[in-house]
Formats: C-alpha cells, sequence, structure tokens
C-alpha cells in the first residue's frame, strides 16, 4: 500500500509515477479494503491505458495536504471515498452538474484548467441497474429509501432515466423533503412524479424498483419500508455489498423480489471515472464478473 509519506517539512511526500505512467490513487480513511486498485489495473490492462493506480492514506485532518502532495508528485487523478467526499466537493474548482446536485465529489480530475470534481456514483448505480440487471428506469415506479450523501447523489441520474415516479423516504423526513425541494424543478423538467417524505409516505403498491440507499445495512438494520412496496415484478436494489445477502435484500426476497447488491454499482461508478480520466471506456462487465467469483470464493 502506498501511503503519503512524511518529510523533514511535516509536509506529505508521495513518489511519482513509473516514466511514461500516470498517477491515480484512490483516497480515503481507512482504504486498505478498496477495490479500487483491483478495478483500475483490470481497465487499464484491457484498455492499454498507461496508468500507476495505488491507495492513498490520508489523515482525516490532512485531506487538501495529501491532495496536494499528491498533485505536486504529478497525480492526474483520485477517486475519493470515506469521510472525504465533502471536502473534495469543497476543494474543487469546477464541478459537473451532477456532483453540484449530490453535494459531494467522488472522483477528481487534475488539469491544465486546475481541479475538476464529479460524481460517479449516480450513473454508476443507473448503468448497474440498466445495463447489467436489465431493468429500465424510464417509466418506472422507483422508491429511494434514505436522504443523506448515497441517496442524494442518485437522484440526478435517476431522474435523467426518465422514470414516471419517483419516492424518496428517510427515518428522518425532514432529510427526504429537503431533498424533494431540491430536485423539484429537474423532476419537473424530466415530467416526473416526485413525493416522499417520513417512510408512511410510501405507495401501499409494488414499485419498480426499490434503492435501498441508507447505510443501515452496515449495521445489519432494515430501513422502515411498507411491505406492499415489494412485489414478484420488483427489483429491490441494495447500494451495499458484501459475502453474504444484506438483511434488506433477504427481506425484500422473502416478499418476492428480485434482489441485487451494489458490487456493480462500485465497479460502474469506477469505469465512469476511468472515462472522465482518460476517454476510454473499459469493459467493466467483465471486471464484475471477476469481482463476483472472488466475492463469491470468500463467502
Ligand atoms: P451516506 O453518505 O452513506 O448516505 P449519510 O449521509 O450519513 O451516509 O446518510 C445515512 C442515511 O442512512 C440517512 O438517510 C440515514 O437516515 P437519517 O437521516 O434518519 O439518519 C440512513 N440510516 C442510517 N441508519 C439507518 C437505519 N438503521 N434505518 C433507517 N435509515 C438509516
Amino acid at each position: 500500500m502506498s501511503a503519503a509519506a512524511s518529510n523533514p517539512a511535516g509536509e506529505a511526500s508521495i513518489e511519482p509515477a513509473a516514466p511514461g505512467y500516470d498517477l491515480y490513487a484512490v483516497i480515503g480513511n481507512p482504504i486498505a479494503h478498496s477495490k479500487s486498485p483491483l478495478i483500475h489495473s483490470r481497465f487499464a490492462e484491457q484498455t492499454g491505458e498507461r496508468i500507476e493506480y495505488r491507495r492513498l492514506l490520508a489523515p482525516v485532518d490532512g485531506f487538501g495536504d495529501t491532495v496536494r502532495a499528491f498533485m505536486a508528485a504529478g497525480g492526474k487523478g483520485l477517486n475519493v471515498t470515506v469521510p472525504f467526499k465533502l471536502e473534495a466537493h469543497a476543494l474543487a474548482a469546477r464541478l459537473s452538474p451532477r456532483a453540484a446536485a449530490a453535494g459531494a465529489v467522488n472522483t477528481l480530475r487534475f488539469d491544465a484548467e486546475g481541479i475538476f470534481g464529479d460524481n460517479t456514483d449516480g450513473v454508476g448505480l443507473v448503468a448497474d441497474i440498466e445495463r447489467n440487471l436489465g431493468v429500465s428506469l424510464a417509466g418506472a415506479r422507483v422508491l429511494l429509501l434514505g436522504a443523506g450523501g448515497a441517496a442524494r447523489g442518485a437522484v440526478l441520474p435517476i431522474l435523467e432515466r426518465g422514470p414516471q415516479r419517483v419516492t424518496i423516504v428517510n427515518r428522518t423526513a425532514q432529510k427526504a423533503e429537503a431533498l424533494l425541494a431540491q430536485f423539484a424543478s429537474a423532476a419537473r423538467e424530466a415530467r416526473c412524479v416526485l413525493s416522499g417524505g417520513a417512510p408512511a409516505a410510501i405507495d401501499p403498491a409494488a414499485y419498480d424498483v426499490v434503492i435501498n440507499a441508507t447505510a443501515g445495512s452496515l449495521a445489519a438494520a432494515l430501513p422502515e419500508c411498507d411491505d406492499r412496496a415489494f412485489g414478484p415484478g420488483t427489483l429491490a436494489y441494495d447500494m451495499m455489498y458484501g459475502a453474504q445477502p444484506t438483511v434488506f435484500m433477504q427481506h425484500a426476497q422473502s416478499l418476492g423480489a428480485t434482489v441485487s447488491d451494489g458490487l456493480g454499482m462500485l465497479v460502474e461508478q469506477a469505469a465512469e471515472s476511468f472515462w472522465v480520466w482518460r476517454g476510454v471506456r473499459p469493459d467493466s462487465a467483465r471486471v464484475l464478473a471477476e469481482l463476483r467469483a472472488m466475492l463469491a470464493a470468500s463467502a
């Protein structure tokens, strides 16, 4: 693992990439378990892009310094993960519309014009649902559980696919209501009925897609959700993943839904970041199949 070392002045110093290679990394704290280096090295092998991709551990109070040291070493871009997505948003001089709407950045690109911030999480989610799982969001009824950063990043990319209805609910209703207000005009433009608030605002009829964007699965907690939201035609999607199905997936499956974890979202957000950096689209399905096999072997 490559971490930021300190030079005598106390500033982080980072080794440049090998000659002829461009340097990228995933920055977070903790970072040791990130799958991004494996994913991006596979993308590089597939496409022939000459990149070196590392893990970068930043101190919780040292995000900006670590990014600057990385740029000084010639770094071209970063994936940003917990807990730095909001700081990355603040650091970027320019933002993509989807990063501005998300209020968070998971992809930084350093070029002649400075620091560009993007957010590929939401498009990664949409790509996984539509391309990998074969469920179209056009005309669909979508239920989004949660109103934190993960949910907020998903709203605009979902609306852009033309769903008929999006319901956003959250344990703390005011946070869902804030999202409804933020995305009201985007929903109008997309001719989508946007509603929600507290979990009681869930329609008592099966949705086409139910997305768990809460952090509940980390604690094996099931977010409050009317059982009638799930049916045989429902795709129940958990943004989390692990060797075993999450409690949300198990519950949805018991109600007849088709289920998926968020492993494909992880690979697809990486593919979109690769595109943002290199202008080349990798074969994400192949890498997803490899990761899926690795996860199954660890079960
Ligand atoms: P993230 O960046 O992963 O979205 P976050 O911004 O902290 O993290 O948001 C966490 C989300 O998970 C919130 O919607 C939170 O609900 P509250 O706003 O009410 O806190 C939701 N959440 C976390 N644990 C939950 C649980 N056990 N049941 C339901 N919702 C939960």
